[in-house]
């Protein structure tokens, strides 16, 4: 039965910083179900980190245009009003980016920071039940010695590693969508599945719908039941992701999967 989570309607993004306008997202509309993973494949340039971030209310920009609505639970993200914004970021919807190192704070240890949305969503915890919980999630996201971990700076750890302490800020206060954009870019291949991995428990645990954005159709596919093939700022494509890659039914789709390495191609089927 479908239990609907988040819903775009005719989403239209245009940028107005130079003489002409640009429309960088054209007439997208989708859905997600509560517990699902759906896939945003599509090249660098595509329009998917420009819809991510409009899910997730960040897009208010003078130089900017947007029309369309986005409803998470009913509310309506485009025109919600700042305190309700705030409420849903980092609290019903988290967001992971592709560099961790650009989204931690160099100066802060990584407890502090994995507790950010605690402190904005949950005041009335106690700083000893906000350690409690910090603890937790950097297990729960397969960091060991997660004591050690809380007290070290981002630059002390791997890229990897920096990748899951983020997850773990996203994940902290249980957010029922997870928009993942390019998590995994930055790694090299097995830390890239080790991610996706852990992405899948996430979602098999807490039942988090989760949005994974990549150019890395291969890796969608591992992951995401349903798959969005965008390409200049529209869906060119939507469906099954076993259907889609081996049927697909655009050229641009074709494209993309002609892009993956011949061996990996081999070892999916
Ligand atoms: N400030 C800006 N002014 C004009 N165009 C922009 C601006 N920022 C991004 N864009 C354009 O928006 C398009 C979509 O970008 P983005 O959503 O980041 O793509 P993707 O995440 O798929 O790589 C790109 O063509 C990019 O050049
Ligand atoms: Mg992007």
């Amino acid at each position: 039965m479908e239990d609907l989570l988040l819903e775009i309607k005719d989403l239209n993004i245009e940028f107005h910083d130079h003489d002409a306008p640009e429309r960088v997202v054209s007439g997208l509309s989708m859905r997600l179900n509560r517990g699902e993973i759906l896939g945003i494949v599509g090249e660098s340039g595509s329009g998917k980190s420009m819809t991510a971030m409009a899910i997730a209310g960040l897009l208010r920009r003078h130089d900017m245009k947007i029309s369309g609505e986005i409803y998470f639970e009913g509310t309506e993200i485009l025109h919600a009003g700042r305190s309700e914004l705030r409420r849903l970021q980092g609290d019903d919807i988290g967001i992971i980016f592709q560099e961790p190192m650009t989204s931690l704070n160099p100066v802060k240890k990584i407890g502090w920071q994995v507790e950010e949305s605690l402190r904005i969503h949950r005041p009335q915890l106690s700083r000893e039940q906000r350690y409690a919980l910090a603890i937790e999630c950097l297990k729960s996201v397969e960091l060991d010695e997660p004591e050690v971990i809380y007290k070290k700076y981002p630059h002390e750890l791997s890229g990897g590693m920096r990748q899951r302490v983020m997850t773990a800020s996203a994940m902290i206060c249980d957010p029922r969508l997870l928009i993942a954009d390019e998590p995994t870019t930055a790694l090299d291949v097995t830390i890239q599945l080790q991610i996706v991995k852990l992405l899948q428990k996430l979602n098999r645990e807490k039942n988090t719908s989760i949005l994974f954005i990549s150019h890395d159709l291969s890796l969608v596919r591992k992951l995401c039941g349903r798959i969005l093939v965008m390409h200049d700022g529209r869906v060119v494509e939507e469906g099954d992701s076993h259907e889609i890659f081996t049927h697909p039914r655009q050229a641009y789709t074709k494209e993309l999967i002609g892009a993956i390495p011949r061996m990996e191609k081999l070892q999916q089927f």
